[in-house]
């Protein structure tokens, strides 16, 4: 996959794209990001990216000019434009989750826009940009966080980024639910115990506890997650039955 980054701070992204599974994709070509500094896509003398606001207000504006010539510019060295989705980062776009993280990593290019708090003028959004996106109701200085966010959650999925292939599936929120406690060694720590069915060997019972677990989790944490949830009739009745107790 073919990741383009506009970001007025390409060197925001480096030092976090070579270490873990990130440095392991990109060194076996299974993500490529490209980074772009919008400023290279300016003309004048002072490499001017933004403006002030028309009708006055604190904050600058970042200018349409070098984000719609950096987008064309890479548009012009693909094939495939028809599909590309061009995503700006800002705080007013649609709330990003697995679902939207599943989606994008379908596609072979996806571009991303890092926009600013103060804002971007509105014509990126009407005309170039495909979609928006947002990482939650709070406001960052840029959208480069967020970009890092979507980056990761899109990464993780792609076959061959993480070691084995079953792992993202059941990770919180890929099934609905928040994912079941996990233990690893020793048995007992400071007197605390790992759950003895855990330790037996019983495939079931450890799928069946498992499967309980998240479920007590998400009524309890998260419980309107459980009406979007895929769930299975038994599970279904699992959770009428610990919503009644
Ligand atoms: Cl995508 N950008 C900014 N600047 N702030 C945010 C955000 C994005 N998502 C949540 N807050």
């Amino acid at each position: 996959m073919d990741i383009d980054i506009l970001t007025l701070f390409p060197q925001m992204f480096q030092g976090w794209l070579s270490f873990g599974i990130f440095k392991r994709a990109i060194d076996q070509e299974l993500v490529r990001v490209n980074l772009h500094n919008i400023r290279d896509y300016t003309h004048d003398k002072h490499h001017t990216v933004d403006d002030y606001a028309y009708g006055g207000g604190a904050g600058m504006v970042l200018k349409p000019e070098p984000i719609f010539e950096a987008v064309e510019s890479i548009k012009n060295t693909i094939e495939e434009v028809n599909m590309l989705p061009i995503i700006l980062l800002t705080p007013q776009g649609r709330p990003f989750c697995q679902q939207i993280a599943h989606e994008l990593s379908r596609h072979s290019r996806v571009i991303l826009i890092c926009g600013r708090y103060e804002g971007v003028d509105e014509r990126v959004r009407e005309h170039l940009a495909t979609d928006e996106i947002s990482i939650g109701d709070y406001v960052l200085s840029g959208g480069e966080l967020a970009a890092m966010v979507v980056l990761d959650a899109v990464a993780r999925l792609l076959p061959g980024v993480l070691g084995s292939p079953a792992s993202p599936l059941d990770d919180s929120h890929s099934t609905g639910l928040l994912e079941y406690p996990q233990y690893t060694r020793p048995a007992e720590y400071r007197g605390w115990s790992v759950p003895q069915v855990l330790l037996s060997g019983n495939h079931a019972q450890i799928a069946k506890w498992r499967c309980e677990q998240a479920i007590r989790r998400t009524l309890n944490r998260r419980p309107e997650l459980l009406d979007k949830a895929n769930l299975s009739p038994q599970e279904r009745q699992l959770v009428d039955r610990l919503r009644q107790s």
